[in-house]
């Protein structure tokens, strides 16, 4: 039996997981670990070191060497890690290694929020809250574009909402650990929801979790 409660948090990129999951954590004293960072880590090694985004031994090597603390959002959050990252998570040796490294995470009182796709399914299937963040492409996309902009950087709408199209393809499509919701997990669509609003209804469905835990 561990001492940590875990909050699994999954959906597809830009539906705000990150931010809830960074709220949440803050709001309850929990660790926080956006799973996302861990496979953009591996590639990003991959990627410094020359080395193919293709083979899975080499692959599997960087992930068992990855340091889950000091994962950079800043220099992982690149367009070009996240596209390797896709190609690398659909590696299963990839993915056991990473996982393992993810679920020691959550292990650590007095509690742990993991962010990602598969957390409800794969990697902490016994967590007593799950919640399956989601919103339409459109909205999503829109919001990527925003962001962009919003720094001052160039962006191109049609471009950004076929990325995340194609993205969504490759990672609810891949044979191993494909994104989808656990059969026990709270959907909260963000397509026409403030991050607030989110957020009271996620603090809602963990208090109750919490009551139950006590
Ligand atoms: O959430 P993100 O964009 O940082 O994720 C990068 C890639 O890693 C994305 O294509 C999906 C993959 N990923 C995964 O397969 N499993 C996770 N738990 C987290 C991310």
């Amino acid at each position: 039996m561990s001492d940590s409660f875990i909050i699994a948090i999954d959906g597809p990129a830009a539906a705000g997981k990150g931010t809830l999951s960074r709220g949440i954590a803050e709001q309850y004293g929990f660790h926080h670990l956006d799973t996302g960072l861990t496979y953009r880590a591996v590639a990003k090694a991959l990627i410094d070191a020359g080395l193919p985004l293709d083979d899975e031994t080499i692959a599997e090597k960087m992930a068992r060497e990855v340091e889950l603390a000091g994962l950079d959002r800043d220099i992982l959050s690149r367009h070009e890690i996240g596209e390797a990252a896709s190609k690398i998570a659909v590696m299963p040796a990839v993915r056991r290694a990473l996982v393992a490294a993810q679920r020691r995470f959550s292990e650590r009182p007095p509690g742990a929020v993991l962010d990602g796709r598969d957390i409800g399914t794969v990697v902490c299937p016994a967590a007593p809250v799950k919640l399956y963040v989601t919103a339409s492409p459109e909205v999503r996309a829109k919001r990527r574009y925003d962001e962009i902009i919003g720094k001052g950087g160039a962006a191109d709408f049609d471009a950004i909402f076929e990325d995340v199209k194609r993205r969504d393809d490759r990672d609810m499509n891949r044979a191993d650990s494909p994104m989808k919701p656990a059969v026990d997990a709270h959907l909260l669509d963000t397509s026409e929801m403030s991050i607030e609003a989110a957020f009271q209804a996620a603090r809602s469905i963990i208090d109750a979790a919490l009551s139950r835990n006590a």
